[in-house]
């Protein structure tokens, strides 16, 4: 291979790839798509806040060919929006290779579960959980019929693998998600379809800052005084970078998993002190 056809294949890691993604309007979503243009991908980013929606889609326009973004006002619960969605990725650009299900809501973090409402809880099942399934389901219908494989990665989070990291309806809609993720990659694995998600610990995006009520400093030193890993913050773009992955040829052989990206959150009872440094001690 030449040396430029090689670096090309390094630095556009999703050259000729085309990616819907959801919640693209803002935090994780709006990152993912500016990594994923930056490797050559074609974009539909698909939200409810279309003016934010159209300007994160003006910015990475300039940067790309021409019509190489597209805005869709879409909301992930209502099963129409996102059929139109996924066809107005094959209308622009001709298929869909990676869907990213990244939209996503919080509910008010309620300490005991007599105060939580019912409407609450099922307001956000609905969005996380069922607005999950209509991207896989419409996803996978476009990818089966074009018998090119595809990716498909969902948002998930710390809270689909431990519990007390967040609301009631939010640890269930994220424990929902793998579930849903592991069935469905069984399911599309025969037609070369993978199925994962990625579960951050904390990044400060509107939904965290709204979840906490905490300023973005207090938000950043939460989430690093938990994650096991230290001198390091997490940002948006970790997300992102692991979505890459999942969607480009580097993730090949990956499917079925939940690509957690916490510092070490989850892995360690930190009421077991084993390896604590004297010097490093709170
Ligand atoms: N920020 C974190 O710390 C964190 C941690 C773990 C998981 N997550 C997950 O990451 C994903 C992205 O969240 P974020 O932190 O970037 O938040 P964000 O609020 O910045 O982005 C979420 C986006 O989803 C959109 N959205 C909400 N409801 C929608 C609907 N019904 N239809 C279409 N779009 C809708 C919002 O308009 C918004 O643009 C979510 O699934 C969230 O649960 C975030």
């Amino acid at each position: 291979m030449a040396i430029t056809t090689l670096l090309s294949a390094v630095s556009r890691r999703l050259e000729g790839k085309v990616a819907l993604i959801t919640g693209g309007a803002s935090g994780i979503g709006q990152r993912t798509a500016e990594v994923f243009a930056h490797h050559g991908a074609k974009l539909v980013l698909a939200d409810i806040q279309d003016e934010l929606g159209y300007s994160v889609c003006q910015s990475i326009g300039s940067g790309t060919a021409q019509n190489d973004v597209t805005y869709v006002h879409c909301d992930v619960t209502d099963e129409s929006h996102v059929k139109a969605a996924v066809e107005r990725a094959i209308k622009s650009y001709g298929k869909l290779d990676i869907m990213f299900n990244n939209a996503g809501i919080v509910d008010a973090n309620k300490s005991r579960i007599i105060d939580n409402e019912m409407a609450d809880f099922e307001r956000v099942l609905r969005v996380n959980v069922t607005g999950v399934f209509l991207g896989m389901k419409h996803a996978a219908h476009a990818m089966i019929s074009a018998k090119r494989g595809g990716s498909i990665i969902s948002t998930a989070s710390v809270a689909s693998c431990v519990g007390g990291a967040a609301s009631h309806a939010y640890t269930c809609s994220k424990h929902a998600m793998i579930g849903l993720t592991r069935n469905a990659a069984v399911e599309l694995g025969q037609f070369g379809i993978r199925v994962n998600c990625v579960s951050p610990l904390g990044v400060v995006t509107p939904l965290s800052r709204g979840f906490d009520g905490l300023s973005e400093e207090e938000l950043e030193g939460l989430y690093g005084g938990v994650a096991n890993l230290k001198h390091v913050t997490a940002k948006a773009e970790d997300i992102a970078n692991a979505a890459l992955f999942l969607a480009s040829e580097e993730g090949r052989y990956v499917s079925g998993h939940n690509l957690v990206v916490d510092g070490g959150f989850t892995v360690v009872n930190p009421s077991f002190p084993m390896f604590q440094y004297p010097e490093n001690k709170a």
